[in-house]
């Protein structure tokens, strides 16, 4: 068997060329407010709170530049690749370009849990804050359909969390084009409100608020930075796009390096204010930056931080939606998923079938599983991806020095390997039970491959016919 056939350059091109590849509508701007929708959302409005309360306390400051420095690491070597492969698919496409089609796929079969435990989780997250918002005006949904699958609570389905996927899947279809506009636009409320909290915030920071600073010890520190990661976890979506982009090889570095940039200098600064606000014990709040301004009696700017939030979260959202759908297009392009969900369809040119499919994987999880305690698979298989990309660039930079590269890592014996590294750590500080669902993941992805991905490769098939002519 063949488990390592390679994917050359030339088939690539081939693919994405002309009517087969898709629509290229996006600029740096697009992408870099593709990656700020991405990245900013649960993990600024929800997490900060919880992660200073049971891990970090006010060095939760230094949980997030631990993370945010394993993420720009890993941002450096996804800018190379991408400048360098602008095809759909971020690292499972690299990846089956470096080590061959078996580990492409197991790749790619970790991305789609990541990228569909993310959708899960963060619609379940809008729907609670949706709620929470209408609650205000002295309106309920249906005790039934509030929430998932809980029938000692009397709960069965998350009604709210449906629909808003249902919604984000109908302006996908609609076109990358104009879905980038609409996400343009609510980014920059996002930044918005979290700019207002800040300005509002800052008056009320009392330093005393800050000591103990590391009240948990290091220990601490790196559990909530391995926790508080997933609120850095989107700036690769923004790699799933570069078969979209019109100049990716300048592109695609400003649209990564740029929106993670962002995103660390806000949530730094979101840290070092809401802990000085509030003594980092009363933070375990599901909105502890609306809680926060609720504290000091600023409650008209907590009601708008709390709109942003809903706002900021269906950006989060969105692009997690589009990484997921992009990746069920390459996977199914390549012929290790049925094709037909690689179909592109209408003027928009939009994979109808991938997206199809993403709407409901993301229903069915975040409908009926509690998804809360299965946040931290989301981080594994991120971290995981990230270490892969990491070596791959390295491995690439070593066998391939010829080939075309617009963007460099700086100090290549050096980034590739802190990037492993730290992600390496901030795996290992993650639960068992995390890495038991984990590999039960993978394994099921195995049977799969070996099943029916092996034998339907595009890759493979046009091997075997080059054999046969050759023979
Ligand atoms: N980074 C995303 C968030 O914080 C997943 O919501």
């Amino acid at each position: 068997m063949k488990l390592f056939r390679k994917k050359s350059m030339e088939f690539m091109a081939r693919q994405t060329s002309g009517d087969r590849g898709l629509k290229k509508a996006l600029g740096a701007f697009d992408l870099t407010m593709l990656g700020v929708g991405a990245v900013i959302g649960t993990g600024i409005f929800v997490m900060t709170g919880v992660v200073a309360a049971l891990y970090s306390g006010p060095a939760i400051i230094l949980s997030f530049i631990f993370s945010g420095l394993a993420c720009a690491f890993a941002a450096l070597c996804y800018s190379e690749f991408s400048s360098m492969i602008p095809s759909s698919g971020s690292a499972y496409t690299y990846s089956y370009t470096v080590f061959g089609e078996l580990i492409a796929w197991i790749l790619g079969w970790d991305l789609i849990l990541e990228y569909g435990l993310a959708c899960s989780v963060v619609a379940s997250g809008w729907s609670a804050y949706f709620q929470a918002l209408i609650h205000g005006f002295g309106w309920q949904l249906p005790h039934a359909i509030s929430s998932s699958f809980n029938p000692a609570q009397g709960t069965y389905f998350d009604g709210m969390a449906a629909v808003i996927l249902l919604v984000l899947a109908l302006i996908l279809i609609s076109g990358t084009k104009e879905s980038a506009r609409i996400n343009n636009i609510v980014v920059l409320v996002k930044i918005g409100v979290i700019l207002l909290f800040l300005a509002v915030g800052v008056f009320y920071v009392r330093p005393s608020n800050w000591t103990p600073f590391m009240p948990f010890g290091f220990s601490g520190v790196i559990k909530g930075a391995a926790t508080a990661f997933l609120a850095y976890i989107g700036f690769d979506a923004v790699s799933s796009a570069s078969e979209e982009v019109r100049n990716p090889q300048r592109d695609m570095p400003i649209g990564i390096l740029s929106s993670l940039g962002i995103c660390m200098v806000l949530y730094i600064s979101v840290s070092i204010v809401l802990t000085g606000m509030v003594p980092y014990r009363q933070l375990n709040v599901g909105d502890p930056v609306a809680f926060a301004l609720q504290v000091i009696h600023q409650n008209w700017v907590a009601g708008f931080v709390s709109l942003g939030a809903i706002l900021g979260i269906t950006t989060v959202l969105f692009v997690m939606m589009y990484g997921q759908t992009r990746l069920f297009f390459a996977i199914s392009r390549d012929g290790l998923l049925p094709q037909p969900i690689a179909q592109l369809v209408g003027r928009a040119k939009t994979p109808i079938v991938a997206i199809g499919l993403t709407w409901l994987m993301a229903t069915i999880f975040s409908g009926l599983i509690p998804l809360d305690k299965l946040a931290e698979l989301t981080n594994i298989g991120t971290l995981f991806a990230f270490i892969m990309v990491a070596l791959g660039v390295y491995i690439l930079r070593i066998k391939r020095p010829d080939l075309d590269r617009k963007f460099k890592v700086p100090f290549i014996h050096v980034v590739p390997f802190l990037a492993i590294l730290s992600c390496g750590y901030l795996m290992i500080h993650l639960s068992g039970i995390t890495w038991g669902f984990f590999l039960i993941w993978l394994i099921v992805g195995l049977v799969i491959y070996f099943s029916y991905s092996y034998w339907h490769s595009l890759v493979g098939l046009s091997d075997k016919k080059k054999e046969a002519t050759e023979s």
